[in-house]
């Protein structure tokens, strides 16, 4: 058995969202969600079993390799996705464990996808227990982030909510597939004032919330016919129909729950600006949160990277592509 295994997982952007649960604990959706699995925005988790009684540690590494003990609630969420990994895999042993985010901990980006995976598959790792994306996705939905269910695939991930079968797996999305690029303008700075487990549990709260389950079905079809036709205006469409739709649940929730900062929206009509004022394919969409992901195909890239930047509200930019899921590293972060 390996003691030790570093592992590093992407984050991915939902094209159609996770938003509300049948049952939170257990973080099972109440509608099926598309998402691209990123390359450059990552968390690479290094695990070691020591054979020994005691609390599991945790640590952060900065991007200067300090290692400073994990803190408050991000401590407390990983080190209970610890114990239902220690439960699922029937392991004993205490865990150290040191972690690394590719991108800076006060962008505003969703780190728990990527977090929670890497987590699950070092830990696997550890024991010799890596198995197929579909169990592993199974064991990083245990952390109770639904969005981590689908950082185990690369490409285009569908989750699916089957009331038959709840704990459903995510599945890779059948290709080929258009090559899509996700600029993400970062509009916000340190975390979200009302995390997204809250936002799931309002959700049902807004009168909007039925009518989007009624919609989605035939919203995912559009997002994946354009995946595979490679319609980009026919994706674009759908897509900030979908980012819209999900803020304004959001927003009409009881008590209302705004994500949005003035960024937000400068980047919007930006965006919007460029594809009809200037010709340029591209298209937003919004997590749970301010910042902005500009989704658009190659040779946009570099005229949307450009255009963002030049924003007043945007203090960085993040360019990502369409990635291949988990992957082992050989260097340990400890
Ligand atoms: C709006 O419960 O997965 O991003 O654990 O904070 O990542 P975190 O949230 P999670 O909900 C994700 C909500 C979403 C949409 C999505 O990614 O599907």
């Amino acid at each position: 058995m390996s003691r030790k295994a570093t592992v590093s997982a992407p984050s991915n952007i939902a094209f159609i969202k996770y938003w509300g649960a049948r049952d939170l604990d257990r973080a099972i959706p109440t509608n099926a969600s598309l998402s691209m699995t990123l390359d450059i925005c990552r968390t690479t988790t290094t695990v070691e079993v020591l054979d020994e009684a005691g609390a599991d540690a945790i640590q952060i590494k900065s991007d200067d390799g300090a290692l400073t003990p994990a803190a408050g609630a991000f401590n407390e969420r990983f080190t209970a996705h610890l114990g239902r990994l220690r439960e699922h895999l029937g392991f004993t042993g205490r865990i150290q464990a040191a972690t690394h985010n590719t991108f800076p901990s006060d962008a505003g980006i969703a780190s728990s996808a990527s977090g929670f995976t890497a987590l699950a598959y070092a830990v696997s790792a550890a024991f010799d227990r890596v198995d197929s994306p579909e169990e592993m996705s199974i064991r990083a939905r245990l952390s109770g982030s639904g969005s981590a269910a689908r950082s185990t695939f690369g490409g285009y991930v569908t989750w699916p909510s089957d009331p038959h079968n709840p704990e459903s797996p995510a599945a890779q999305h059948a290709g080929p597939h258009i090559d899509l690029r996700d600029v993400i303008a970062l509009v916000q700075h340190g975390p979200k004032d009302v995390s997204s487990l809250e936002g799931h549990r309002r959700a049902a709260t807004s009168p909007h919330f039925a009518t989007r389950q009624e919609r989605l079905p035939e919203r995912t079809r559009r997002v994946s016919a354009a995946l595979t036709s490679g319609d980009f205006a026919a994706f674009t469409e759908a897509l900030e129909e979908e980012a819209i739709e999900l803020h304004l649940v959001a927003m009409s929730s009881t008590p209302p729950i705004l994500y949005w900062e003035p960024g937000t929206l400068e980047v919007i009509h930006r965006v919007r600006q460029l594809r009809t004022r200037d010709g340029v394919p591209c298209a937003f969409t919004m997590d749970a949160g301010a910042n902005v992901h500009v989704i658009c195909p190659p040779t946009s890239e570099d005229a949307v990277a450009a255009a963002v930047s030049d924003l007043p509200s945007v203090h960085g930019v993040i360019r990502d592509r369409v990635g291949s899921g988990p992957r082992h590293e050989t260097e340990h972060l400890f």
